[in-house]
């Protein structure tokens, strides 16, 4: 059956005409244009503390992230990955330096501007699903919406729900499903607003590799099929091989990339960092 509504509508919901007068990241080092950027930062440091236990978690970052694509940010533990993820869905902030979210300048912005970014134009999914027990599967998906007094887009919400397969699962409440359903739920429930950017942290980090294969397998969809840009933070060289590109992070600083790897040249690239 048709479903028109994939990068084309994607693209044209997130061009955001009521932000003009926000400045593009146009480094003169790449040659994105704006409406292809998810999401980027420049300069992007991170320190937490004071004096002798200050820690700089994240230094002088410059990075870019293609709209549509299922980017994985990997590293060894401590490296600034999830750091970076905080700052870039706007869950943290920056120490200096400017972060992006399409065309949206988001460092800047007052708590209520970062509170209503977060819920209109990003989605998380995180290791624990953070699914409401008393609500059905459907009411969880819907619940951001309808918590934005929004309306479901019906034709939307059928195609997210057929493609993740979980149209007979609607009126299940999350004790009566399995955990790669209820991490599936939390990935409709993402799809459901088309956010700009789905954010990742260690999302099937809670799954088994055979359920966590299929929940990885269903963002990777989200992507290819609905142009959906996805920023996945993980620790696993499996998981990351589902993505398109991967960035590699060191001590607080962006020190590679691969693209389309397999998961033995990510091992290979771990290993070459020493972490
Ligand atoms: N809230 C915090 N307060 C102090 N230090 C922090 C905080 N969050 C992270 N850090 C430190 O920043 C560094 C990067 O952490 P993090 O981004 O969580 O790394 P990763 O996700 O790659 O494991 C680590 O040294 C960590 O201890
Ligand atoms: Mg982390």
């Amino acid at each position: 059956m048709p479903n028109p509504p994939v990068s084309a509508d994607a693209a044209a919901s997130s061009m955001h005409p009521s932000n003009p007068q926000s400045p593009p990241p146009t480094p003169s080092a790449d040659k994105q244009q704006t409406s292809t950027t998810a999401s980027a930062a420049r300069g992007l440091s991170k320190t937490y503390g004071k004096g002798d236990t200050k820690v700089h978690a994240l230094h002088d970052v410059d990075v870019t992230f293609d709209r549509g694509k299922f980017t994985a940010i990997m590293g060894p533990s401590g490296s600034g990955k999830s750091t970076l993820m905080h700052c870039l869905a706007g869950l943290d902030s920056a120490t200096s330096g400017q972060i992006w979210l399409g065309d949206t300048e988001i460092t800047g912005l007052n708590d209520k501007q970062l509170t209503r970014l977060r819920r209109d134009r990003v989605g998380f999914v995180f290791q624990a699903f953070n699914l409401v027990p008393t609500l059905t599967a459907e009411q969880n998906m819907t619940l951001p919406i309808s918590l934005a007094n929004g309306t479901v887009d019906t034709q939307w919400f059928n195609h997210v729900t057929q493609t993740l397969g979980l149209e007979d699962r609607l009126a299940h409440r999350p004790h009566e499903l399995s955990g790669g359903q209820q991490q599936r739920v939390a990935v409709a429930r993402a799809l459901l607003t088309r956010p700009d950017v789905i954010f990742g942290d260690e999302p099937t980090g809670n799954l088994d590799s055979k359920v966590g294969a299929e929940v990885l397998s269903m963002l990777r969809r989200s992507s290819a099929e609905m142009g959906q840009s996805i920023i996945m933070v993980t620790h696993d060289p499996i998981a990351a091989s589902y993505a398109d590109r991967v960035v590699l992070m060191n001590d607080g600083a962006l020190v590679g990339e691969l693209n389309e790897p397999g998961s033995e040249d990510i091992l290979a690239a771990l290993a070459k960092l020493g972490g």
